[in-house]
């Protein structure tokens, strides 16, 4: 991510404009008249949208808003959402589509999936769950790399109506543990490992680890990846079950039951300003309108002919919105890939999309400044004029990153969309139509059909064009979070508190709106951190840092970082029985919050301090410490209590080790 005021700078200078291609336009899924459409009734709109799902009852009421911002959509009507996602395409006659190409990161480990495979596999996990004594309304976690079960094992709890908790195979144990606790899931979904830059990586032991931690956890179901070895230890007769057992042994044949529009559908967790992460609920029947209706509409998805990948983890709510539920919800013939994208050449992506015919492509603009870094020499080796969209999320992208991306990777033939989205809205809110809006290099642009989103002041009154504010979305949308899993508290006051008067949700984020009214976000307002497009929330980490017994006190910023967008950076105060901590406690306080959090965490940088600069009223103040961290001139410290600490800690008088 750039900073705000590098976005601004180039929001100022930046004209160049890139029209809708003539042929894309003229087939697009969606036409300019679907915004005045979708203005004029909201709620006949997505009805509309909702009538391209199969509903085995029809709702009663679009949306329910006689208690807000407890918002209910499609009430009265029942859906099951991975027959929607499956059963029904092989039932029009489409099973012998490719659902999934899976690439495993090992040269030549591939598996075609058909949509007609998917649905007994899933079918069969269903059946397997609820013979391992899953309900519906049990949550399920899954703990998975990027393999075909990962999907499988999503799509069963959905059939069910089992909420499921998807983890990122890169959170620790400890992390795992504790989203365990929070929604108290009672099985597991694992495997032994998945492949990570040439070599397996383990995912079991983390389970196991994790199991340690809580008490909740009854079965926990694993699949053979890898087939390494588990240890001595490594397996519990009582509680573990292999997939290939349970799942291949189980019947093909299972009838979806049809839950209500608001039965959950799943927890993910996120980031937040404390330290504790919360659980983002989703639900079935908006949700699914709101996640197959944008893909449809900003991906332009003709399921027929399309070849769409999504480089995404399913541990990540792109991978739950838009490589499974979205697309799989449109019946799309889609890539899933397990590995790192430089393994065993750093051209990996571009040989999977010219082999499989990719036409439409979404990534991170953290990964695209990487491969800018490496040189076009690398993608200009394959073929890759199927192309015809690319699609950018996570983070504000950088101009240079779009142009590179449009150009080099699109052949500057595809128009880019950029999607401002959040793991809270569960959909797609702001991003250009590729079939009719210009777009502009850096810019969201317009909130797509049928959503409303400005740009506010502190009062909660939008800005004129050619300022800025706070984005905040002004009316519900059905894939909205319905709240924070056992915390509606925590769910008014983080969203809707802000501007409460106006009844808008509050997103954290800070944007700007240019002369012709798009809308450019320039990142969060608020104490999280985005690095490589992945939510970090300072607090989380410093409580991490205290958990340690050498730490007295910490204080963590996001400072600026030319690959990762943001990157985690740490002052550290010690308590006085730890000395100077040893020579190795740089390293110390690194591996613990990797172990406390996962690697993704890991401080970039780490300062032993002998003081943090803090408000006469004892608040840190993480903008003078992110000056530091940036090597920028250090602001304004009148409001400092000790105003020379700034002094010490710039001055180098501190333990400062690039990890
Ligand atoms: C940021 C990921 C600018 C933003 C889908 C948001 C973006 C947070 C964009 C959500 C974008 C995401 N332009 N910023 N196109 N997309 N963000 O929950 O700060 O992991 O609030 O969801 O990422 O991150 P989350």
């Amino acid at each position: 991510m750039t900073t705000d005021h590098e976005t601004l700078a180039n929001l100022l200078k930046e004209d160049r404009r890139f029209e809708p291609p003539a042929d894309l336009a003229a087939a697009a899924n969606v036409s300019g008249d679907a915004y005045e459409h979708a203005a004029k009734d909201p709620g006949a709109f997505w009805a509309e949208q909702a009538e391209r799902l199969t509903w085995a009852e029809k709702w009663d009421t679009v949306l329910d808003d006689s208690n807000p911002p407890f918002f209910k959509w499609f009430t009265g009507g029942k859906l099951n959402a991975s027959y929607n996602c499956v059963d029904r395409h092989v039932e029009a006659g489409r099973g012998d589509k490719v659902a999934l190409h899976w690439v495993g990161e090992p040269e030549g480990d591939t598996r075609d999936i058909t949509y007609a495979q998917l649905k007994d596999e899933v079918s069969q996990a269903a059946n397997a769950l609820t013979e391992l004594g899953v309900e519906t309304g049990d949550r399920v976690a899954i703990y998975m790399p990027m393999i075909p079960e990962a999907i499988v094992a999503m799509l069963a709890c959905a059939r069910i109506g089992a909420p499921h908790t998807v983890v990122f195979g890169g959170f620790s144990a400890d992390a795992l543990a504790s989203r365990i606790d929070d929604c108290q899931a009672k099985v597991i979904i694992t495997s032994d490992g998945g492949y990570r830059r040439g070599a397996p990586s383990a995912l079991k032991p983390a389970v196991d680890e994790a199991r340690t931690k809580t008490s909740v956890v009854e079965k926990v179901l694993v699949v053979r990846r890898t087939g390494q070895d588990l240890g001595e230890n490594g397996w519990d007769d009582d509680v573990d079950v292999w997939w290939h057992d349970a799942v291949g042994s189980a019947s093909t044949e299972h009838t979806p039951e049809a839950f209500d529009a608001e039965h959950p559908l799943y927890v993910m967790y996120t980031s937040g300003t404390t330290g504790k992460p919360k659980g983002i609920l989703h639900t079935t029947g908006g949700y699914l309108v709101g996640t197959s209706y944008t893909h449809h509409a900003v991906f332009d998805l003709k399921p027929e002919t399309d070849v769409y990948w999504c480089t995404a983890d399913i541990g990540w709510v792109t991978g739950h919105s838009y490589i499974v539920y979205g697309p799989l919800a449109n019946g799309a013939t889609q890539v899933l890939y397990e590995g790192t994208p430089d393994s065993p050449e750093r051209g990996r992506w571009w040989q999977i999309i010219e082999q499989y015919g990719v036409t439409i492509f979404y990534t991170a603009p953290t990964a695209i400044r990487s491969f800018m870094k490496q040189g076009r020499e690398i993608p200009d080796q394959r073929d890759m004029s199927s192309l015809r969209l690319l699609g950018s999320v996570g983070e504000p992208i950088n101009p240079e990153a779009y142009i590179w991306y449009r150009n080099t990777i699109g052949g500057d033939r595809t128009p880019v969309v950029d999607t401002w989205w959040q793991t809270e809205t569960g959909m797609i809110m702001i991003s250009p139509l590729p079939g009719v809006t210009a777009g502009k290099p850096g810019s969201a642009m317009t909130p797509i059909p049928g959503v409303s989103a400005d740009v506010v002041d502190d009062d909660g009154n939008p800005v004129p064009n050619g300022s800025g504010g706070y984005l905040v979305v002004t009316a519900p949308w059905p894939s909205m979070l319905r709240t924070l899993w056992g915390d509606d508290d925590r769910y008014v006051d983080t969203y809707w508190s802000r501007f409460k008067k106006q009844g808008y949700y509050f997103a954290g984020d800070g944007a700007k709106k240019d002369s012709d009214g798009d809308i450019w976000v320039l990142g969060r307002v608020d104490d999280v951190m985005n690095v490589s497009g992945h939510r970090l929330s300072t607090t989380e980490i410093e409580s991490a840092l205290v958990s340690h017994p050498k730490v007295a006190e910490a204080a963590v910023v996001g400072a600026t970082d030319p690959d990762t967008g943001q990157a985690v950076v740490a002052y550290v105060i010690l308590r006085e029985n730890a000395g100077d901590g040893g020579a190795d406690i740089v390293k110390e306080l690194s591996d613990h919050v990797r172990k406390e959090i996962g690697p993704i965490a890991k401080p970039r940088q780490i300062m032993i301090v002998p003081e943090l600069p803090k408000t006469r009223s004892g608040k840190i103040m993480r903008r003078l410490l992110r000056d530091v961290a940036e090597k920028r001139e250090v602001g304004d410290v009148t409001t400092l209590a000790d105003s020379g600490i700034m002094d010490l800690i710039s001055a180098g008088q501190a333990t400062s080790t690039e990890d």
